[in-house]
């Protein structure tokens, strides 16, 4: 049984004083102890938000990391390991704003992958298609490349340790979000690909979708086979919309 995972990615959001107040709903959620519940907040406000959720049962991670796992001279960049210490535990790697924004290619995604996973922390990644390349026909190729190209690097083993998240960029901060049908097609795909390597880490692996989940859609989603929580954008930024996306992963 995979234990389900709520992740909330508060992306370039928060000030000290919101961050503050978001943590504060969180501390008061009810959270039910079959879900793990992570969030990501910018690298500015990590410590504040572990100072912030102390002794509360939600994980804290970064939403990036250096290529480069151990410290050093590279200007404006976060190292891994300089994660850890902080207490981060997670860390989003891929995400389809810096793969389609920043130019992040397959090669730094699998870089950052590797030196997350070298320092203990549990890379998260993003995988998703965009709208034209759904049109196209071409999501379970793009999502497969992607997958692969980290499977061909670093071997299925490390998939024991880390989590993916389906994205679809047509559904990030859009208000559309893949009908659990057309999410469970690609979480299916996801899961055999790795199965054609190892049955034993595709069935431990945890699916999460991502792309304008929220409250209401997450009960149907989170029922499919495949697919084992959610990273929330938006919807995270609110402790009780958040809180009711945690609750629907737990039934
Ligand atoms: P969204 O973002 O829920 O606002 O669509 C999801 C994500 O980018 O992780």
């Amino acid at each position: 049984m995979r234990r389900p995972m709520v992740a909330g990615n508060w992306k370039m959001h928060g000030t000290c004083a919101s961050v503050a107040e978001l943590a504060e709903g969180l501390r008061d959620l009810a959270l039910s102890s079959d879900v793990d519940v992570a969030v990501f907040p910018s690298s500015l406000h990590i410590s504040q938000v572990l100072a912030g959720l102390q002794g509360v049962c939600i994980q804290v991670g970064a939403q990036d990391c250096s290529v480069e796992p151990m410290p050093g001279a590279l200007t404006g960049e976060v190292s891994a390991s300089q994660l850890l210490d902080v207490g981060c535990v997670l860390v989003l790697v891929g995400h389809s704003e810096r793969r389609q924004l920043l130019g992040e290619t397959d090669e730094v995604v699998g870089r950052k992958f590797a030196a997350a996973q070298a320092c203990g922390l549990t890379p998260v990644l993003c995988v998703g298609e965009t709208l034209a390349q759904r049109e196209a026909g071409k999501t379970l190729e793009v999502v497969s490349h992607q997958l692969g190209c980290v499977i061909d690097e670093l071997g299925v083993g490390a998939f024991s340790r880390a989590v993916v998240a389906y994205e679809p960029v047509w559904a990030i901060g859009t208000g559309l979000t893949a009908t659990p049908q057309q999410a469970q097609e690609v979480h299916a795909a996801i899961r055999l690909q790795l199965a054609a390597e190892s049955a034993e880490v595709a069935a431990g692996v945890r699916i999460l979708y991502g792309g304008s989940v929220k409250a209401a859609s997450a009960v149907e989603l989170f029922g499919m086979p495949d697919i084992d929580g959610g990273l929330v954008g938006g919807a995270s930024l609110n402790a009780d919309e958040f809180g009711a996306i945690c609750r629907a992963a737990g039934n």
